[in-house]
């Protein structure tokens, strides 16, 4: 593993892209009015906005739900034909959009396509009372896009054409999620540095930490991954790709089963991970199990830490260490049927790494995972 952040952040007068951060993850699914109350009620999620045919939109509906900084939406197509109909049949339930936040999205549309992007919709205006929004978008890997949004002059509760919910939400029950730390991508074989490249020449980011099949492999199956940062360091996106092992790699079950390159998990940080970890549990997440004795040598592994080791055996929390810090994080199991999204609740104490003391673990337990799914 390599941390090369410092070294190669950019100066904010050479980004060309600067990002305020993630604007919202937009998710195509089958059942938006279902999938947005398991976002409510076990990850805690309040219901902020929606659209639909009683706000005028007649081919979807969407669900706009809120903790923290973090904005999840969840669209679903009311009619067989059309695109989020063709992409859902293709990928289930996933991440569609990860949109980005900027000041200016008709900048970011400009440079980006004159980079090599892809465009999926070009610089236009939407408005309502509350004021008007401009946005871009850009393809990225597989069916994703990059939806650029500028909301300097809107009022609104989040984009026009949307009704604001009344809160507090009955249903949410919060668990202490704060912001998204990092959203990993996974591609095909050999595809890894083509959108590493991507990121870097077309988005201008940089290469913040990178894995090889030494650092993420077990006795069975082997991946790599490099994480690529924006200008200030605001959004990381790991990208993996599978690497030859014995047996069939989580990125290729990913790969099979969602149609193609995807986004493979998000991780959401808390700032207490006993008490969202308990919640999360309590509301009926569950998450990947490692050996009790992963707990065993801790102690040596990491050194004092300010949480009691039995409380992170409990709820299974792993826990990493590096020049600056540590990390606890922890793994859900994949949230639709099909083994494709799942989640990472990660708290950081100094440490920015990415737990790559956990991944022997961590890969065993998802292979366990994935011998009783028979796609071992
Ligand atoms: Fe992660």
């Amino acid at each position: 593993m390599q941390l090369i952040a410092e070294e190669t952040a950019h100066s904010p007068a050479a980004d060309f892209l600067p990002l305020n951060g993630t604007d919202y993850v937009e998710f195509h699914v089958g059942n938006a009015k279902q999938a947005a109350y398991y976002y409510r009620a076990a990850f805690g999620m309040e219901l902020v906005a929606y659209r639909g045919p009683e706000t005028g939109t007649r081919d979807r509906a969407s669900y706009v739900l809120q903790q923290g900084k973090i904005r999840f939406v969840f669209t679903t197509p009311l009619r067989p034909d059309s695109e989020i109909a063709d992409a859902i049949r293709r990928h289930g339930d996933g991440v569609h959009d990860v949109a980005l936040w900027v000041d200016d999205a008709e900048s970011a549309w400009r440079e980006t396509t004159r980079r090599g992007a892809k465009s999926i919709a070009g610089p236009h205006v939407i408005e309502d009372e509350s004021g008007r929004i401009r946005l871009s978008a850009i393809a990225t890997y597989g069916d994703t896009i990059h939806t650029f949004v500028e909301r300097r002059e809107y009022q609104g509760i989040f984009l026009p054409g949307f009704r604001e919910i009344p809160r507090p939400d009955p249903v949410a029950r919060p668990t202490g999620l704060l912001h998204i730390d990092h959203m990993v991508g996974n591609v095909g074989w050999g595809e890894m540095n083509r959108w590493v490249d991507f990121y870097r020449d077309v988005m201008g980011f940089s290469l913040y930490q990178h894995f090889d099949d030494n650092d993420i492999s077990t006795e069975y199956s082997a991946l790599m991954s490099k994480v690529m940062a924006n200008g200030n360091g605001r959004v990381k996106f790991p990208i993996n790709e599978p690497a030859e092992g014995r047996r069939r790699s989580q990125i290729e079950e990913y790969l099979d089963f969602y149609g193609g390159p995807g986004v493979q998990h998000i991780a959401m940080a808390t700032a207490d991970i006993i008490h969202t970890v308990t919640k999360l549990r309590d509301q009926g997440v569950e998450f990947l199990r490692v050996p009790v004795t992963y707990y065993a040598d801790l102690q040596s592994r990491v050194g004092r830490i300010d949480e009691p080791i039995e409380e992170l055996a409990k709820l299974g929390i792993l826990v990493d260490r590096d020049d600056e810090g540590y990390m606890l994080q922890i793994f859900t199991k994949p949230v639709e049927d099909r083994p494709t999204l799942f989640y990472e609740i990660i708290q950081r104490k100094g440490s920015r790494s990415f737990g790559k003391g956990n991944f022997k673990a961590l890969f065993e337990a998802i292979e366990r995972e994935q011998a009783a799914r028979g796609n071992l």
